[in-house]
């Protein structure tokens, strides 16, 4: 049995600002020893969406202390970590290299590693740290920001099967929301307002369904319902609920459409009749239309659907801890010059 490490993580690549500490070995689970999340909703909500300088702002004011609190809460201090380790990128540019920096001082301070993190991989590597998956595995990541599928093979190797073209699927939905009047996040709000509404009332379309690969596009769903909004004017709270129950039918349909090709494309890859893993992550796999509709497919295809916990879905520091520490494991750590970066596809990491 090898020894547990004990890493430190910080997120701060979106609308978040989260520390955590994470104990464990790979493949997982480990243990969650703090996981302090600061949600900057509230501070974005007046602009319908996340502002890229009031995020990097708050990063700078709220880092330090959930740094502390997340040590706190863990009973540990930083001598106790065997790395500190924070996403690197993809992200917003302001906003990774608050958390990356605060990283590297904390590591050069305590004369520990560092490990810049790629906040995808740290998505993709969540289910390990909350359940039993074994590489290889199939991903599915659905948020405000990515709308990918992707498959992981093992630390570091990914291939992605598909992404979206134009607008991620959370981003779909907020801007839905918007056009309908309702407040941001749109996402639970246009779950919550169809529960009242009947699909079959509005037809809107299917971009990319049954298309060849794995995928998405979602502008063409956001220009069809504003023009319904148009046309329906002053819009009734029923028809506003038809709408909301009619995109969240056609995200719910498009995306398992997708999820079953990029299924039948893993199937190519690893053959044979085993029932591998399907981890669905990211803000969207809250949705409870889209989480049975996964679960079905997921049955029928013969993979094992695995959702980390809310909290481990939307941004945290606890994946990125873990990713670290999986990376630590494996002997990956990063020099103090590591940069932050804008964009990071997950096939241009190596382990
Ligand atoms: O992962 P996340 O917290 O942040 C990033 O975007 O990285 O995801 C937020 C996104 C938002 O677009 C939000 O509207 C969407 O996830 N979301 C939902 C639900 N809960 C959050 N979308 C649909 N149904 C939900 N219940
Ligand atoms: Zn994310």
């Amino acid at each position: 049995m090898a020894k547990p490490l004990t890493v430190l993580g910080l997120e701060t690549s979106c609308d978040e600002t989260a520390a955590a500490v994470v104990r464990g070995f790979p493949p997982g689970p480990g243990t969650i020893l703090s996981n302090i999340t600061y949600s900057q909703i509230a501070e974005h909500r007046p602009y319908g969406g996340v502002v890229p300088e009031i995020a990097a702002r708050a990063h700078v004011e709220l880092i330090d202390g959930l740094i502390e609190r997340a040590l706190d809460a863990a009973e540990l201090d930083l001598g106790d970590m065997d790395a500190v380790a924070a996403t690197a990128g993809p992200g917003l540019i302001g906003g990774v290299m608050v958390g990356l920096t605060s990283a590297k001082a904390l590591a050069l301070a305590a004369g520990k590693p560092l490990i810049a993190v790629n906040h995808l991989e740290a998505h993709a590597l969540s289910a390990r740290l909350c359940g039993h998956v074994e590489f290889p595995f199939l991903l599915l990541l659905i948020s405000g920001g990515h709308c990918e599928l992707v498959e992981a093979a093992g630390l570091g190797r990914y291939r992605r099967y598909g992404a979206t073209i134009d607008d991620a699927v959370g981003e779909c939905f907020d801007k839905v929301a918007k056009l309908l009047g309702l407040p941001y996040p749109g996402g639970p709000q246009i779950e919550k307002l169809a529960r009242n509404g009947i699909a079959k009332r509005i037809s809107l379309p299917r971009p990319m369904l049954g298309r060849e690969g794995a995928e998405f596009s979602f502008s063409g769903l956001k220009t069809a319902v504003r023009q319904l909004v148009t046309k329906h004017q002053p819009l009734s709270e029923d028809v506003k609920a038809d709408i909301a129950a009619s995109v969240q039918a056609a995200i719910v349909e498009v995306v398992s459409d997708r999820v079953r090709h990029a299924m039948w494309r893993f199937r190519e890859v690893y053959g044979g009749d085993r029932e591998f893993p399907f981890v669905a992550a990211g803000g969207v796999a809250a949705n409870r239309a889209i989480r049975e509709q996964l679960a079905a497919v997921a049955k029928s295809e013969l993979f094992s659907l695995h959702l980390p916990p809310l909290e481990l879905c939307t941004d945290n520091a606890a994946m990125v801890a873990w990713a670290g520490l999986e990376r630590l494991a494996a002997g990956l750590t990063d020099s103090l010059d590591a940069p932050p970066r804008d964009r990071w596809p997950l096939e241009t990491m190596h382990a």
